[in-house]
């Protein structure tokens, strides 16, 4: 199978250039002018970019939550990624506490199996530290290729782990070269305020807000750092949401501790206003940490543009109006948590990011693709346009003019929290491996076409932080 693209401007998260790119047995062949292309399909891309394909590294897909389940599965799911332009995603896979941590892959496995359409792989979720877990740890590392585990430091009595899990995972995870991602919020804090607002007959969507002030971000974020750098290991924040956390970052990269942000499109454009939609509309907005006022919007495009903020994931984490965010109607806790947004994470970027000024179009490659590969061991196998690299590419119309709507979204939930939005740039095809997974906007691949991708160690040597000051 060859295939070459020719016209097109190619950009990477250094670069941009006119050239040509074949394409040759799922991998980038060269990339230069003139090349051979005998026998080879020819795709012209005249007026469009050619990026490397977007990594979602934050999806939580067909996922048990808030007593139901997460409308987009792997399929549904990893179709709407790539009509948005996303060739690879990095799912949460959730463990149960006292089981095996190999029973939670292999159910992920279950899952995902026969249904993707893009390349994927998980994270795992550490709740306990026991013998068995730390026995099971390395093996998963070696043979399962996850090489990075997350720690709830939130979600009291549900996902919740105390400082003494998180630690030890931090150390754990430095022994063996892996990454811990945080959910970074104090969720002893917020029990305690969701427990009075409720007594005083508070049950509306914004007290959900109003129960995970920023200050119970920025407190966890300070604290995950401050362990981190006592561990000498390195964290991955997700879901950055407000100043404080991202204040937090900042003073930890600045001490040498190596600690990355994650933030979300719905943070730099959505705000807390959302919740107090009538008619129990703000339920859903309703997702963690919560929107915040306007301003820290700014804070999170600056934090991304110096990259004190390195990454965009979606968290994806969708749940219908109807039948589902319902069931927290006459009590906001009981609204399942988490929003649609694997689908619009790449064109809002661009849109918001690059044609407003706020980031050029190499850094915008970088945080919806690069900066993931890097960080989470995909690097330069996914992430990047060069030869070697799996062929996972996206024809990009820069100047194509389009409204987000449910009604023509891909993602099964019923509502699209971008609802009338109006963009500029469109994904028209997008290739994973080389194969035309959406080919002039319409889907062309068959579920159960996408791999599960074992991912390498974290490499200091390919991801060294920027502003490491010595003291
Ligand atoms: O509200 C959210 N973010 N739901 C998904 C789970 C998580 O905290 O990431
Ligand atoms: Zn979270
Ligand atoms: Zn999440």
């Amino acid at each position: 199978m060859r295939k070459i693209i020719k016209n097109g401007t190619i950009v990477t998260a250094t670069d941009t250039f006119k050239a040509e790119i074949l394409i040759e047995n799922e991998k980038i062949k060269a990339v230069g002018t003139d090349l051979p292309s005998e026998g080879a399909e020819v795709i012209d891309a005249n007026g469009c970019y050619v990026f490397p394909g977007g990594i979602d590294p934050h999806t939580h897909l067909e996922m048990p939550f808030g007593g139901t389940v997460t409308k987009d599965d792997f399929e549904t799911g990893t179709i709407a990624a790539a009509f948005g332009g996303t060739t690879t995603i990095i799912d949460f896979c959730l463990t149960d506490k006292g089981k095996p941590l190999k029973d939670a892959i292999k159910t992920w496995h279950a899952k995902s199996k026969d249904k993707a359409v893009i390349d994927y792989s998980f994270h795992l979720m550490i709740s306990e530290i026991n013998e068995n877990v730390l026995k099971e740890i390395p093996k998963v590392i070696e043979e399962d290729g996850i090489t990075s585990f997350k720690v709830f430091m939130a979600y009291k009595n549900v996902f919740q782990a105390d400082d003494e899990t998180l630690f030890h995972t931090l150390v754990t995870a430095k022994e063996h070269g892996a990454l811990v991602m945080v959910h970074a919020e104090n969720g002893d804090v917020i029990d305690y305020l969701c427990k009075k607002v409720l007594e005083e007959g508070k049950t509306d969507p914004i007290y959900h807000a109003l129960t995970r002030p920023p200050e119970v971000e920025g407190e966890a974020t300070g604290r995950a750092c401050m362990l981190t750098g006592l561990a000498n290991a390195r964290l991955y924040v997700v879901h950055v949401s407000c100043a404080q956390a991202v204040g937090k970052i900042i003073e930890a990269r600045n001490n040498g501790i190596q600690v990355y942000g994650e933030t979300c499109p719905q943070y730099l454009l959505l705000d807390q206003s959302a919740l107090e939609k009538p008619d129990f509309e703000g339920a859903k907005y309703v997702w963690s940490p919560p929107l915040r006022e306007k301003w820290h919007q700014d804070v999170l495009w600056n934090a991304l543009k110096n990259d004190q903020l390195q990454t965009l994931g979606s968290d994806q984490c969708s749940f219908d109006f109807k039948g589902q965010k319902d069931l927290g109607k006459g009590d906001f806790t009981k609204i399942p948590n988490g929003g649609p947004f694997i689908e619009d994470r790449v064109s809002v970027l661009f849109s918001e990011g690059v044609k407003k000024g706020r980031i050029t179009l190499n850094q915008f490659v970088d945080i919806v693709s690069t900066k993931n590969a890097k960080l989470f061991g995909l690097f330069p196998q996914k992430g990047t346009i060069a030869a070697g690299s799996d062929a996972d590419l996206v024809i990009f119309d820069p100047n194509a003019r389009r409204t987000i709507s449910a009604k023509t979204h891909h993602m099964a939930v019923d509502y699209n929290a971008f609802e009338g939005m109006e963009i500029t740039g469109e994904p028209i095809s997008v290739l994973s491996r080389g194969e035309f997974v959406i080919r002039d906007k319409k889907l062309v691949a068959e579920p159960g076409r996408g791999r599960y991708l074992k991912r390498a160690k974290f490499s200091q040597e390919i991801e060294a932080p920027k502003q490491v000051v010595t003291k």
